[in-house]
């Protein structure tokens, strides 16, 4: 067992299924981009059976990524395996992750099959992925709650198959540290050929326990870590990337181990992500969290100004966290918001630039300093989300304490223009039914909510909407220096994201 540590970032994939998170094409291929430069090993792309989306996506990063190994998600059906393997088949460095279930519940309960037949779907299922690519990983889910010595059973037929990597996932988030080690040192002492394959692990964190979990795991000597940005996921999440790269990172005596990441491009990806998903990273979340470097206490502060190793067990600059947050102005040129979007790792192009340059100028024009949230929000609205079928091209309301609410709407649809005035119970709810009638959806709002995304009167304001239509779910985004433009713009995001889901329907997820 080496002393490198492979990031595998399932952000694309297991991430995507948090509740409303779904990406399109072109905002999957933004992250993974960026997973590459913050030098991830491998970016399990998404799930290419269980949509036409997913498939293409999965196929658009196959053909991009240069360095990083991209995986591809199938059941172990031959099926998902063939289709899986077509979507990877342009990477330079591809890889078949496929997995079945192993515990009892889910033989019983689930698959109603036996351990034995179970066990010949592992060999099979790696035998043809083997046969399409060279890089397979194998995963047993559910396998803290498998029988250890079934699993060992399981992980030698996969290698024998030729499994490169064997996952053991925790997928309820069931599993215990110690409980969770002794499983991992367990698996390396009854797996006679495990020193043919990388042990990996799939922690998720529905008691709190998914990075301790893993870290527990890799000091057993696991050395592939499935993680997600911001620890998003399906119910309470992922293991989150940040949480164990920047536990290896500051106990080195701990773990002397090494990695492929670059932490300065931690903070980010991060902010990528939640705008992207629209899933807002808690202020006290670890590392990446608003509240992560702030010190309240006046004995702490006291402390860091003297040294900040007082009471800093990281450096903020560590994961690229800009502390002189004064960035840009009025007067500021294109070069300069060029290469204050560089530090923030936004590499645009030049058409790309000139579009967040124009309306750098705009919100510079009402709001004297701009922050680096200020042009993350530009950049999301002008650049991030491209594909957009509905567009607000203006929205004026009146309201007020002796006047009845109401809002007129210009947008454009598919670039044709429509126009329309309703009334409400107050000027948002007037913008929404407004926009609801003219782009004849009738989704429901399952929340609202706005904070500034800056101090400052002159702050913009951030809503996030989540909306509901046939059974469908999603979030949608918005920023502006004025809230009610900023929830027209957010409901606006949820109805394009809505519409993206009605036109790629997902057959199934893991
Ligand atoms: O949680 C899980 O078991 C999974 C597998 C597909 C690896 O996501
Ligand atoms: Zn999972």
């Amino acid at each position: 067992m080496g002393d490198k540590v492979y990031f595998f970032d399932t952000t694309l994939r297991d991430g995507e299924q948090s509740p409303g998170a779904s990406m399109n094409t072109a905002e999957k291929l933004r992250i993974a981009t960026q997973l590459e430069t913050l030098g991830v090993d491998i970016i399990e792309a998404g799930f290419p059976a269980a949509s036409e989306g997913d498939f293409d996506a999965v196929k658009q990063i196959a053909d991009n990524m240069e360095k990083s190994i991209v995986c591809g998600l199938a059941r172990a059906l031959p099926n998902d395996i063939k289709i899986c393997a077509e979507a990877i088949k342009g990477a330079k460095h591809p890889r078949i992750h496929t997995f079945v279930s192993t515990s009892d519940i889910h033989l019983e309960h689930q698959m109603q099959k036996s351990q034995g037949e179970v066990l010949e779907i592992a060999r099979e299922s790696v035998k043809l992925a083997k046969s399409f690519c060279n890089d397979v990983e194998f995963s047993a889910m559910d396998a803290s709650r498998t029988d250890p010595d079934y699993l060992c059973r399981v992980f030698e037929a996969a290698i024998d198959a030729g499994a490169g990597t064997i996952n053991i996932p925790d997928t309820v988030g069931y599993a215990i540290p110690e409980e969770f080690s002794q499983l991992v040192k367990h698996i390396i002492k009854n797996t006679p050929n495990i020193d043919k394959a990388i042990i990996s692990v799939h922690c998720h964190n529905d008691l709190g326990l998914a990075t301790a979990n893993t870290l527990a795991a890799i000091n057993a000597g696991a050395r592939q870590a499935e993680v997600t940005i911001n620890g998003i996921g399906e119910r309470a999440g992922n293991t989150s990337l940040e949480e164990v790269v920047m536990s290896l990172t500051t106990r080195p005596n701990f773990f002397p181990l090494t990695t492929n990441i670059n932490t300065k491009n931690i903070y980010s990806i991060s902010r990528l992500v939640s705008m992207i998903t629209g899933i807002i990273v808690q202020p006290n979340k670890a590392i990446v969290g608003a509240n992560a470097f702030a010190h309240e206490a006046g004995i702490h502060q006291d402390g860091i100004l003297k040294n900040p190793m007082t009471y800093e067990i990281m450096r903020p600059e560590t994961i690229g966290l800009n502390t002189n947050k004064l960035v840009l102005g009025k007067h500021s040129g294109r070069h300069a918001l060029k290469s204050h979007l560089l530090d923030m790792g936004y590499n645009l192009s030049d058409e790309e630039l000139n579009i967040v340059f124009k309306q750098f100028k705009a919100l510079a024009d009402k709001k004297k300093n701009l922050l680096d949230e200020d042009i993350e929000a530009i950049v999301t609205e002008g650049i991030l989300r491209t594909t957009d079928v509905f567009r607000l091209e203006y929205l004026h309301v009146t309201s007020g304490t002796t006047v009845s609410p109401t809002a007129n709407v210009g947008l454009s649809i598919n670039e044709r223009p429509v126009e329309g005035t309703d009334s409400g119970n107050g000027p948002i709810d007037a913008a929404f039914n407004c926009i609801a009638k003219l782009t004849r959806t009738q989704s429901d709002l399952l929340r609202f909510s706005v904070s500034a995304l800056t101090g400052g009167t002159d702050a913009q304001g951030e809503v996030t909407v989540r909306l509901r239509e046939k059974g469908l779910t999603t979030l949608g985004r918005g920023a502006d220096a004025d809230i009610i433009i900023a929830s027209a713009k957010a409901y606006i995001n949820g109805l394009n994201r809505l519409d993206y889901l009605k036109a790629h329907p997902v057959k199934y997820k893991v």
